[in-house]
Formats: structure tokens, C-alpha cells, sequence
């Protein structure tokens, strides 16, 4: 059985991907603002260091693999703390800790959304590994009002998938034998989206931004299923991608520009 860290554990995805690996056999540390083993508020740096510190504890220092499904979507700077900063800076965190596995693997929840219009200033903060610029431009966006906010969601997202792509070839991770990939799914019917689909105008506004001729919103099952993939031992040359597992919203916005 493999050990395997889990951000985003206490719902959605993280939970989903959390019981699926329980259920086998495997053992899961889960990371969440509550109802986790590791209760750490992943949008700090002083909250990113001791998630990494109690799962070092709790894992005697080797982790197998990290599924990084924590985040949030609000119209605010701490999204991008959490959807970009809190997945890159605590993966950083427990490289050492990955690097003692047999067979150490990463994946983390992106979204479609990085097919949406983004704020580059944002991007290029975060790929700059710059927290408070980033937080910053998202400041002043979110003054402009939540549609203008918004833009941090698509931008941490859009970020984080760069950054995987980056990362992934380097001496820290294809050095260390560690395949780095992200999924992007489309609408996951989770927490995060009951608001959001809530009535049939709003589900008519989510549709036509999120189109998904196959099978329409998506299951957390959908997700986690891939998530596994990834971060099985069996994947050993699939590195730096994101997979677009989103009833062909991807293939609909982005046709031919593959
Ligand atoms: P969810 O809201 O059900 O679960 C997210 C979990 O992250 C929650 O348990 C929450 O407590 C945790 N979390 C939030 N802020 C945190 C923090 N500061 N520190 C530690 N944990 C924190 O959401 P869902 O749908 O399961 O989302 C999982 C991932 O999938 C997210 O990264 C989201 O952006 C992404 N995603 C979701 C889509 C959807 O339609 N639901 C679509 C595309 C991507």
C-alpha cells in the first residue's frame, strides 16, 4: 500500500479521491481547514510550512504521493493564494519527503478555466513565485467588482498549469523520477458549484461558458478516477500535462489549437 498525501480532503474531489484510495487499502493524510488529519489553512506561508511539518510527522517523512485538489473560486486575492501558492509552495515543501518513495508521483486539480480570459499580471506573479504582486493585482481587481474579481480564479488556474509544465522537467522533479501533471475538469457537480447551479438562468450562464456536449457535469468520481491514474506507479512517461477531463469543453473552446 502507498501513503498519500490529499489537500481538499474534507469535500468534492479531495474527499472523493481520499475514499476511493481508503478503500483500497491505501493509506491517506488528508489536508483541510477541518475535518482532516493535517487541519492547516493552506493560503498562508505560516499555515503552507506546518501542513508540510504535521505530514512529515504523520508519514514518518515519506510520502508516495500528493493529490492536490484544495481550492476555492471566490472573487478574491486569497484564491489565488490557495489555488496557486498553496499548491506550488507546499509541493515544494515535501519534495524531500516525495524523493524517499519507490515510485513518488504528483497531481493537481487545475480547470478549464484556463481556457478563460485571465489577468497575465497575475500569471506572471505567480510564475514569478512573487505572493504579495500577485495578491496585490487581485486586490485591485476584486475593488472592480466580482466580475472583474473573478479573474483571479481563471488566472491561478491558468498559472498553476504553466507552472506544472515548467517544473516538470527539472532536476527537482523529472530529476527526482517524479511525474508532475494536472487535471482540468469541467463542471464538477461538488460544494463549490451548488450556488452556481442553483437556478436555470445561472445553469444556462455555466453552460455556455463551460460547454459539455459529452455527458454534460461531471461527477467528483469523474475526476478522481484520472487523479489516480497519474499518481499510480503505472504512470511513468506521462509528465507536465494538463488533462482536459471536461465533457470536451477543451476540444469546443479550443478546436484545432492543439
Ligand atoms: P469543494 O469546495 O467541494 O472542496 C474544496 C476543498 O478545499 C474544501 O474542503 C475546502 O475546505 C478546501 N480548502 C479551501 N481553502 C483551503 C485552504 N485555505 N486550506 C486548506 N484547504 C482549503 O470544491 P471541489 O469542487 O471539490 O474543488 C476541488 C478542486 O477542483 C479545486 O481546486 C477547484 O478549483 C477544482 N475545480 C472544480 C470544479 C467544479 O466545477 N467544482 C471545476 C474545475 C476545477
Amino acid at each position: 500500500s502507498r501513503t498519500y498525501v490529499v489537500t481538499g480532503s474534507a469535500s468534492g474531489v479531495g474527499a472523493c479521491v481520499a475514499g476511493l484510495l481508503r478503500e483500497r487499502g491505501d493509506r491517506v493524510v488528508g489536508v483541510d481547514l477541518r475535518d482532516a488529519e493535517v487541519q492547516a489553512d493552506l493560503s498562508t506561508d505560516e499555515g503552507r510550512e506546518r501542513a508540510v511539518e504535521e505530514v512529515l510527522a504523520a508519514t514518518d517523512g515519506t510520502v508516495d504521493a500528493v493529490v492536490a485538489c484544495a481550492g476555492i473560486s471566490a472573487p478574491v486575492p486569497t484564491t489565488v493564494a490557495v489555488n496557486f501558492f498553496g499548491v506550488t509552495r507546499f509541493l515544494t515543501g515535501l519534495l524531500p519527503a516525495l524523493e524517499r518513495s519507490q515510485a513518488p508521483r504528483v497531481a493537481v486539480v487545475s480547470s478549464m478555466a484556463t481556457l478563460q480570459p485571465v489577468s497575465e499580471a497575475i500569471v506572471d506573479a505567480c510564475l514569478a513565485d512573487d505572493e504579495d504582486e500577485a495578491l496585490r493585482v487581485a486586490g485591485t481587481l476584486a475593488e472592480q467588482g466580482p466580475q472583474v474579481g473573478y479573474l483571479a480564479y481563471p488566472s491561478s488556474k491558468r498559472a498553476l498549469s504553466r507552472w506544472v509544465r515548467r517544473e516538470c522537467v527539472t532536476t527537482a522533479w523529472a530529476g527526482r523520477g517524479i511525474p508532475l501533471n494536472a487535471v482540468a475538469p469541467g463542471t464538477v457537480l461538488t460544494p463549490m458549484t451548488t450556488q452556481l447551479l442553483s437556478t436555470p438562468e445561472s445553469v444556462a450562464m455555466v453552460d455556455a461558458a463551460v460547454p459539455m456536449p459529452l455527458n454534460g457535469h461531471q461527477s467528483p468520481e469523474s475526476v478522481a478516477s484520472l487523479l489516480l491514474w497519474l499518481t499510480d506507479a503505472a504512470n511513468t512517461h506521462v509528465t507536465g500535462q494538463t488533462i482536459y477531463d471536461d465533457g470536451g469543453a477543451d476540444a469546443v473552446l479550443r478546436g484545432d489549437d492543439v
